[in-house]
């Protein structure tokens, strides 16, 4: 089986609190990058701190050619070479992060799309981000990298993980890893077959060519 190239994007760039602990995600995410490094998968974070695009907001595509900052020419081209995406949110207000949606909408369709995406959501508390979940998969199909069908929610996340993604004692490590491998071998299955669907010089079918208008009803 082909190893597929993931990128795992981090929702969570609060780094003071209350509420405590802070930054929950980034546990979550290294617990992921574990569990993809397990099973042979290059994976690589991120991270939005790091990225840190200009505000006020402006997407990619509305910058002149040649004029974008950098770090975003440098995130589209991760974004164009990855065969997959891991999308990791906690739930505010019962939906996903402000952090992953502003990243993401500073790319458009054409970069992800023709690809999966898997959704993994957590929480301090008992839910999990379910209710972020849903509409998590509204926002990626719109943008093109379809979320498989299983997801993966982690309720009490800091009870579960450590900063580094390992197992707290007395954790079932067998049955999280079982459980988010339902997840992520769907998520490589897809990647792997829409990547040998590229290498075989399958045109994209194209949404427009010009004008967004080209998508309307006749
Ligand atoms: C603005 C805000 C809204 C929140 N809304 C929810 C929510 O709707 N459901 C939930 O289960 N937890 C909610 N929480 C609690 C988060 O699950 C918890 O703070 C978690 O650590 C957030 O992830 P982060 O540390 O990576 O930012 C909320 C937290 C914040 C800061």
């Amino acid at each position: 089986m082909m190893t597929p190239s993931i990128l795992v994007f981090l929702g969570s760039e609060r780094v003071s609190g209350a509420p405590l602990p802070t930054r929950l995600g980034a546990w979550v995410a290294a617990a992921s990058l574990r569990r993809l490094a397990d099973k042979g998968v290059a994976a690589t974070l991120i991270d939005p701190i790091e990225v840190d695009p200009p505000h006020p907001f402006k997407p990619l595509f509305a910058y002149k050619a040649g004029k974008a900052p950098a770090a975003l020419d440098r995130l589209a081209d991760q974004i164009r070479q990855a065969d997959g995406y891991v999308m990791i949110s906690p739930e505010y207000n019962h939906l996903m992060s402000p952090a992953l949606s502003d990243l993401l909408n500073h790319f458009g369709s054409s970069l992800f799309s023709y690809k999966p995406s898997a959704i993994v959501t957590y929480s301090a508390g008992q839910w999990g981000g379910t209710r972020a979940a849903v509409s998590m998969r509204t926002f990626l199909s719109e943008l093109g990298c379809l979320p498989v069908s299983a997801m993966i929610h982690v309720p009490h996340a800091q009870d579960v993980f450590d900063e580094d993604g390992e197992y707290r004692p007395g954790v079932d490590g067998d049955r999280w890893a079982g459980y988010f491998d339902r997840t992520l071998d769907q998520l490589c299955w897809w990647a792997n077959a829409a990547a040998r669907q590229r290498s075989g010089g399958s045109d994209r079918p194209q949404a427009f060519v010009t004008s967004p208008a080209e998508r309307n009803a006749p």
